[in-house]
């Protein structure tokens, strides 16, 4: 059916917030003009915008598409009987929650029937907030989708992704991350028999680069190592169903066309991915450990200064030297608001129950740190440089209390005695021994 179609062949331009440009034929790019009276070969011009038009300069995000036909070019969607699972949101609570990982659902499932939404901070009609997933698929999708509602963090934990999207293809492993803006059309399809992963959905400012301040000009996760893809186009008559997720509701239409149409394209409104592995991981190499905003991948930011409206933060595999120092995070208790993922080995701060796949939502001034085992171990070790391998655990860090769901709240996987693992705290306080 592939009537006109360009080579398949994944191709990716490297940088963060640049104004790329691609095209799948030479010379679809208007020279000198985004939107000329006829656009070469017959395409339209269409603007895609991710941000207000009237952004700084610095934080606007837009992108020109050069397509067969205008994304205009549907019918009414209509609301379906099926909706997304996860139900609404539940009480929320202080309480400290960790759940074991979410099964792979045993019938067939896409990427989008298999999302489950787990914990939210905000309506979907405000400017602000996240709302985080599990995914979990069976099946590549075989319609199209688009979200309204925010753009798309997704970090896979296990079975590798190839996502078409309007502006060409990303390839995705588990170690690897995709960001895709809000209302991009795309259909994920799976490389492996199935795929389980997380999902942050930011309803705030598009994800950046976080500034460095006294580290300098390189350092943590750098540009160069993020990846978008080069425009791909299907000129292909086949029918095919759109969805979109619009302030948590899906909606639907059919379209006589594929949407993947965009022969050429220009700007910095772009989906992208990144490998964790190539994270710059900075630390300390002389006592204590810095706050774990250190290692920030991308962060979100509000209208305060410093203040994320979400942060992505890994902990990858590390050198730990520092001398005379308790070694794991340590305790503490937060104004932010701290959803954990793990992809795969260990976390070093949990001896147990913090499995891949599995996560933990520690909320603004929840008590929490190294469990009993993990601390005692800690205070009696013999210190020398220790490399931390075989790990790689994340964190949606939120400025605003997270809403478990319902399902989260009722689901067999959340852990009725995770409190416990703080339990075996000995004390060791002696007043006569300083
Ligand atoms: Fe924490």
């Amino acid at each position: 059916m592939n009537l006109d179609s360009t080579a398949s062949e994944l191709a990716y331009q490297s940088g963060f917030g640049n104004e790329f440009a691609s095209e799948a034929l030479p010379g679809a790019l208007p020279a000198g003009q985004n939107s000329p009276q006829k656009a070469p070969y017959g395409l339209y011009a269409e603007l895609f915008s991710g941000t207000a038009f009237t952004m700084a300069r610095s934080e606007a995000r837009r992108t020109w598409m050069y397509r067969i036909r205008p994304s205009a070019n549907h019918p009414a969607f209509v609301k379906l009987e099926h909706q997304l699972a996860g139900g609404a949101l539940g009480e929320v609570t202080p309480n400290r929650l960790r759940w074991n990982p979410l099964d792979i659902p045993a019938d067939p499932t896409d990427f989008i029937d298999g999302l489950v939404r787990m914990a939210a901070n905000a309506g979907q009609d405000k400017p602000a907030g996240i709302s985080i997933f599990h995914y979990r698929a069976t099946r590549s999708m075989e319609r199209v989708f688009f979200n309204a509602d925010g753009e798309w963090l997704i970090v896979p934990q296990s079975g590798r992704l190839r996502i078409i999207t309007e502006l060409g293809i990303l390839e995705l492993a588990p170690l690897e991350i995709a960001v895709l803006p809000r209302g991009l059309k795309f259909r994920v399809e799976l490389l492996d028999p199935q795929a389980r992963g997380y999902l942050a959905e930011n309803h705030g400012a598009p994800l950046r680069l976080p500034d460095l301040g006294p580290i300098g000009s390189n350092g943590l996760a750098n540009p160069r190592d993020f990846l978008a893809p080069v425009a791909h186009y299907e000129n292909l008559p086949q029918p095919t169903t759109l969805v979109q997720k619009f302030l948590g509701e899906l909606w639907a239409c059919e379209l006589d066309h594929s949407p993947f149409d965009v022969v050429a394209w220009h700007g910095n409104n772009v989906p992208y991915k990144y490998d964790l592995r190539r994270f710059n991981t900075i630390g300390t190499v002389s006592f204590d450990h810095p706050d774990p905003s250190i290692f920030t991948v991308l962060t979100s930011p509000t209208s305060v200064h410093g203040l994320a409206n979400l942060d992505f933060v890994i902990f990858p595999p590390r050198w730990m030297v520092a001398e005379k120092t308790f070694r794991p995070p340590w305790f503490h208790r937060n104004l932010m608001n701290e959803f954990m993922g793990l992809i795969q080995g260990a976390y070093d701060a949990k001896a147990e129950g913090f499995l891949p796949g599995g996560a933990s939502l520690h909320s603004c001034m929840s008590a929490h740190g190294p469990d009993g085992e993990t601390c005692t171990k800690a205070i009696n070790a013999e210190l020398s440089p220790v490399k931390i391998d075989n790990t790689m655990a994340f964190m949606f860090e939120t400025s605003q209390v997270l809403r478990p769901s319902r399902f989260a709240l009722d689901c067999p996987q959340l852990q009725t005695d995770y409190d416990a693992c703080w339990a075996s705290l000995p004390v060791t306080f002696d007043p006569t021994r300083r």
